[in-house]
């Protein structure tokens, strides 16, 4: 696999660390008191709710369960607290950290076997607010019909509407500046979106003119423009909002979001370097299920227990949730077995199911004059003037940037219907002749149905006005970079322990291209931005030259061996942890309970059974909002 800068690294220069409003980093007069926690304020101790990791989804849920005083919440993070950091707070910082081990798990895939064999690095937070602190700020929701298809799985409550208010609930959307809202066309729909939630969202304050015409482009094809993704129409092209604030222009994330201002509650203990190991399981449990009594955790090479009076919620990702549960025997019991460790529950949904987005990139040298962020990365004057902006209140400048021109692009954009509907039969053959649970067999005949349907995407293709990609840039250059990125994914992997040994990675195994839809969607939206989008005006007048992947790549053939051998994980795994019937290969039920527990929810992005268009944060942040009303209203 070929290396990617996913996004933007900038080597930091120290000038910018004092430039930081410090108001924005720790607004509440800094108690310390949780974030000074050590394993022995933990140690031995009971509290009313454990939370198993202290990312996205994690911090939420534990800071809305301690609002009530009679509980005490703890909350196990592995990773370290990194409070105040340009490299996390910095928006065109995104990438600086992936690849280091003090932020990142390093997590990698086994070789991919429909990949040429590929091992692809997984970047994921490691970090207290897990990837929140990492991931690249697109703040926006999938369409309408995808969340009732999640209901349709045997989820009550998870349609659009019954999501509506947790939508709502995080967000506190700020207005972008008019006239630069004029230029861009940033428009917005007040009543769907949140006000006065912990979550800072806005529009970017710096697109460079190279992503101008994402919406001119789009009119010509005669593709809608949406004026609010949030609304739940999301086909055609947009502007994205982002999870900033709109006057620092920093990162709003779970940990300035939703506990710096509430780390001063005694009830509320966050501990990071805690990696858990496994939940410790009563001996009093019953027919109703085993029953949690804590959980095991390594610090410093240490193991030490904490115990819970009322639940352990595991917050620990897509890939950790379902890592934690196996070591606590909870998975397939002979896969179990196989390993060494003693099954306690059989549920072989556990780690199954995985469902990414991946991405691939086709870049442009745009004509001189064209404005782009690419002399960022060279020009250290300018570097030093942007800093400038930066660290003013109110922030300014191209250091708030923030990737926002999105098109989303259903099949029939991509293939006429003679080729559209022989891709959908064999699609169908080839599913149809792969080993899948009930659950697999019913959601990918709803996600036919969706790929079908006239309102429904198969890919994004995201504009950024600088290089991004496994080549070398000429400094003296602008560029125009399109991510082709894959929206509904008919692959399924699996994730499970290796070992009984809890600091091992999980095998991890996304099975990319298993099913050549994918493949076949990704290759063709790819040279779709050769042949058509990157020719179409205004486009086409900015536009010098293809950079990458240039004129060796030519048939169908080459742009399939292209993106097999130059792809990346997006980060946005689901699955792992599916909401659906036992039967069908659930492990949580439509309350997020683990099947054959009486006191152990799921409550990550995990537990979606089904991949979504579109970027996954905000709707991380939906289902922790509403996994902390149905804890509450359970444990009333
Ligand atoms: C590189 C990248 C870019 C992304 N860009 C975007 C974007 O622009 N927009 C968007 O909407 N989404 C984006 N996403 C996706 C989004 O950020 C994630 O889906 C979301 O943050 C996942 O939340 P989570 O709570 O499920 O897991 P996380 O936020 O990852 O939290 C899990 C936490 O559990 C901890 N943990 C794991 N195992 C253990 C253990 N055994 N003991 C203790 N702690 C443990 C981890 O360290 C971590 O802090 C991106 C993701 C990545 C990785
Ligand atoms: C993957 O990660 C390893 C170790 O962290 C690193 O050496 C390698 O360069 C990375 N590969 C890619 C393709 O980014
Ligand atoms: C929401 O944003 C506005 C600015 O648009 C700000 O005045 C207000 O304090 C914010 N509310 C919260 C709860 O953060
Ligand atoms: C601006 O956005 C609106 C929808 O919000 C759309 O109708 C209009 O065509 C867009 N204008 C341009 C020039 O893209
Ligand atoms: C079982 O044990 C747990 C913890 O050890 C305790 O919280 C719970 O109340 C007990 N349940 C019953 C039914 O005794
Ligand atoms: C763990 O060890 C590191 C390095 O020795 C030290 O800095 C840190 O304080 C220790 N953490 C705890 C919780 O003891
Ligand atoms: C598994 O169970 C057996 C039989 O109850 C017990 O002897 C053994 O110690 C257990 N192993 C582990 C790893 O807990
Ligand atoms: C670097 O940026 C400064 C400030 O914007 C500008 O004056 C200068 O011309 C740039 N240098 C080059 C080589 O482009
Ligand atoms: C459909 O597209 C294919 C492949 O591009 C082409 O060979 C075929 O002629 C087209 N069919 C029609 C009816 O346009
Ligand atoms: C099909 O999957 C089930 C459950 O994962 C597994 O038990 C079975 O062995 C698989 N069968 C084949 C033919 O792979």
């Amino acid at each position: 696999m070929v290396v990617f800068t996913h996004f933007v690294p900038l080597a930091i220069t120290s000038s910018l660390l004092t430039l930081l409003p410090v108001a924005q980093a720790s607004s509440a007069s800094f108690e310390r008191r949780s974030l000074t926690a050590t394993p022995s304020d933990v140690n031995g101790k009971t509290f009313s709710y454990i939370v198993v990791g202290g990312g996205t989804a994690g911090l939420t849920v534990a800071v809305r369960l301690s609002e009530d005083a009679t509980n005490t919440v703890v909350v196990l993070e592995a990773g370290d607290a990194h409070l105040n950091e340009p490299q996390i707070l910095v928006p065109f910082e995104v990438g600086s950290v992936y690849g280091n081990p003090d932020y990142d798990w390093l997590y990698q895939s086994v070789p991919q076997t429909h990949a040429g064999g590929a091992v692809v690095n997984l970047t994921r937070g490691k970090v207290l607010g897990g990837s929140s602190a990492l991931n690249a700020m697109l703040w926006d929701r999938s369409a309408e019909f995808e969340y009732n298809n999640i209901a349709q799985l045997g989820n009550s409550g998870w349609d659009w509407s019954g999501l509506l208010p947790y939508f709502k609930k995080p967000e506190n959307f700020t207005h972008p500046d008019p006239a630069f809202a004029q230029k861009w066309n940033l428009t917005f729909d007040d009543a769907t979106r949140g006000h006065g939630g912990p979550i800072q969202t806005t529009f970017p304050n710096a697109i460079p003119d190279a992503e101008l015409p994402t919406e001119p482009a789009a009119l010509s094809l005669g593709l809608n423009i949406i004026s609010d993704p949030m609304s739940g129409t999301t086909k055609g092209a947009w502007r994205s909002s982002c999870s900033i604030d709109p006057v620092h222009r920093t990162r709003s994330y779970s940990v300035n979001a939703y506990f710096t201002p509430n780390q001063g509650r005694s009830n509320l203990v966050v501990l990071t370097g805690a990696h858990v190991t496994k939940i410790n399981w009563a001996s009093n449990s019953t027919s109703a299920g085993l029953t949690a009594s804590g959980v095991s955790f390594i610090t410093n090479g240490t193991t030490y227990t904490v115990g819970a009076s009322r639940e352990v919620i595991l917050s620990a990702s897509s890939i950790g949730s379902p890592q934690v549960l196996e070591l606590s025997g909870v998975g397939s019991k002979s896969l179990l077995s196989k390993i060494g460790i003693n099954s306690t529950i059989d549920l072989p949904g556990v780690g199954e199911n995985m469902q990414e987005h991946i991405y691939s990139t086709v870049s442009y040298a745009v004509k001189s004059g064209v404005e782009t962020l690419d002399p960022l990365l060279s020009n250290q004057t300018l570097l030093a003037q942007q800093e400038a902006l930066f660290g003013a209140t109110p922030a300014t400048g191209d250091l708030g940037y923030t990737a926002s021109g999105i098109t989303f692009l259903g099949l029939s954009t991509l293939f006429n219907n003679t080729v559209s509907d022989a891709l959908l039969a064999s699609l169908n053959s080839q599913i149809a002749s792969t080993n899948r649970t009930k659950g697999q067999v019913q959601q990918q005949s709803i996600q036919v149905q969706t790929v079908r349907s006239a309102d429904s995407s198969v890919v994004e293709v995201l504009v950024e006005g600088i290089h991004i990609g496994p080549d070398t840039a000429d400094p003296n250059t602008g560029y125009v970079t399109f991510l082709t990125l894959l929206q509904q994914p008919f692959s399924r992997g699996s994730t499970h322990v290796p070992s009984a040994n809890a600091l091992d990675h999980p095998n991890i195994d996304p099975n990319y291209f298993s099913i050549d839809f994918d493949l076949t969607v990704l290759s063709t939206v790819a040279k779709y931005v050769r042949t058509t989008l990157s020719k179409t005006v205004p486009y086409a007048n900015i536009i010098a030259e293809e950079q990458f992947p240039g004129s060796s790549v030519k048939t169908d053939d080459d742009w399939k061996a292209y993106v097999k051998s130059n792809f990346n994980s997006q980060g946005h795994t689901t699955g792992t942890c599916s909401m659906m019937p036992q039967a069908k290969g659930g492990v949580v039920d439509a309350n997020l309970k683990v099947y054959g527990t009486t006191n152990v929810r799921v409550v990550d992005l995990s537990i979606m059974p089904q991949q979504f268009s579109g970027h996954p944060q905000a709707l991380v942040y939906t289902i922790a909002e509403k996994g902390a009303d149905i804890i509450k209203n359970a444990n009333k």
